[in-house]
């Protein structure tokens, strides 16, 4: 969502604007350009040669020395700009931004623009909860402007409150928010992911290789582009997207009982998760010798959660997602039409580099109606909104 956009980046005088490098550095990595407006305080804290070097371009401190040293006037970062971020944004600056003050290259150009603005305030949590600063936060977002943070915490001078900056990796989170556009606002979604763990007893279970990665790019695409998600997972090292309700599960069993309260209350069910088939039919509470285990596994069915779901699924979106070696759109389309869905996402798990385990993968999505889709090999955090893109169309 970043790459080749224009983002100016107001660095106003708090501590915290040593955390403004680390998310210069971010949002270049996601290939932007990146702008560098800093306040007079600002270079108090942390020297413009800093954001120079990380941005590669030359940073406005001050409107009059510009006129001498560059052809950038505040109109024109104001009107190039795709992205205004204020990050930390000092209670000075909220109250000069919310009544319209325009007394340096930040403010002005922030009068002077159209593109969406977000703001991530830092201050002492005294300040952040005085009146005066609230009237003007609320002022502000009236106006369309997009807020991330404060954090609670231990803020510079040892308060402990809310006033402490968001992390840059959160308001990089926040900006790709900003400029998704909301295609799924006010639908509610909920989002299966991982493996499931089918417990033998306490210590060993059986599962499968999934990583969780898909899905939990399902749910923060749904997320940045405007739904409400829930997400239901089995057990992965992933860190889950911001905003997104959590349900945390180990087996099929909890999978399906998580999934059939979230999907009561949602539009659409993605079910990206791999599922076990079986678990042990009879697991153990305590961990016993492994001779008493036997050389045979005994083994029961797990329900097949979607096609349950999909029985009753009325107006809302049921999709599939199928993992296939060989001829996989025909076994596709053939558990597509078994289970009952509105759509099934197969991907050819034989092809090397993609699929489980995998940062990309590349898929066609079948519809109920005869529809049918490829989308081309990309990183799966890509790819995810091509999917919801074409779900949801
Ligand atoms: O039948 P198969 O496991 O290939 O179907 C894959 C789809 O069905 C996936 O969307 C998966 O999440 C879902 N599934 C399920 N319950 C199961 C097994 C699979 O909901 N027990």
């Amino acid at each position: 969502m970043l790459a080749g956009k224009n983002v100016v980046l107001g660095v106003t005088g708090g501590i915290a604007a040593y955390k403004a490098a680390e998310l210069v550095r971010l949002l270049v990595k996601e290939d932007a350009t990146v702008d560098v407006i800093m306040t007079r305080n600002a270079a108090e804290f942390i020297a413009p040669l800093t954001f120079q070097t990380l941005s590669n371009r030359v940073v406005h401190v001050e409107t009059f020395k510009l006129l001498v040293t560059s052809d950038i006037s505040h109109t024109t970062l104001a009107d190039r700009a795709d992205l205004i971020i204020v990050a930390p944004a000092t209670a000075n600056f909220i109250g000069k931004f919310a009544n319209g003050v325009a007394d340096d290259m930040l403010t002005t150009t922030l009068l002077a623009t159209l593109a969406p603005v977000l703001v991530a305030p830092a201050m002492n949590p005294k300040m952040w909860a005085h009146p005066a600063v609230l009237e003007n936060v609320a002022r502000l977002a009236a106006r369309g402007v997009d807020f991330i943070g404060p954090e609670e915490g231990e803020v510079a001078c040892k308060d402990i409150g809310r006033g402490r900056m968001s992390e840059p990796a959160d308001i990089l989170e926040a900006a790709e928010g900003v400029l998704t556009p909301p295609r799924l606002r006010g639908k509610r979604l909920v989002v299966t992911a991982g493996p499931t763990r089918e417990p033998l007893d306490p210590v060993r279970f059986i599962s499968n290789r999934s990583s969780g990665r898909m899905g939990y790019a399902l749910a923060r695409a749904a997320r940045l582009m405007g739904a409400e998600v829930v997400l239901v997972s089995g057990p992965t090292a992933l860190v889950p997207p911001r905003d997104v309700e959590v349900m945390s599960v180990e087996t099929a069993l909890e999978m399906q009982k998580a999934v059939k309260s979230a999907f009561a209350k949602a539009d659409a069910l993605i079910m990206a998760a791999a599922v076990a088939d079986f678990r042990p039919a009879a697991p153990k509470d305590a961990k016993a010798p492994k001779d008493e285990y036997g050389d045979q596994l005994a083994l029961a069915r797990n329900p097949d959660i979607i096609a349950g779901l999909a029985k009753s699924k009325g107006k809302k979106l049921v999709v599939g997602f199928a993992a296939e070696t060989g001829e996989a759109d025909a076994k596709a389309a053939a558990k597509l039409k078994r289970k009952g869905l509105s759509a099934i996402v197969v991907n050819d798990v034989s092809e090397p580099g993609i699929g489980f385990e995998s940062e990309d993968n590349e898929v066609r999505i079948l519809f109920a109606d005869g529809r049918s889709l490829s989308l081309a090999r990309m990183a799966k955090a890509d790819l995810a909104f091509e999917i919801l893109m074409a779900l949801f169309s």
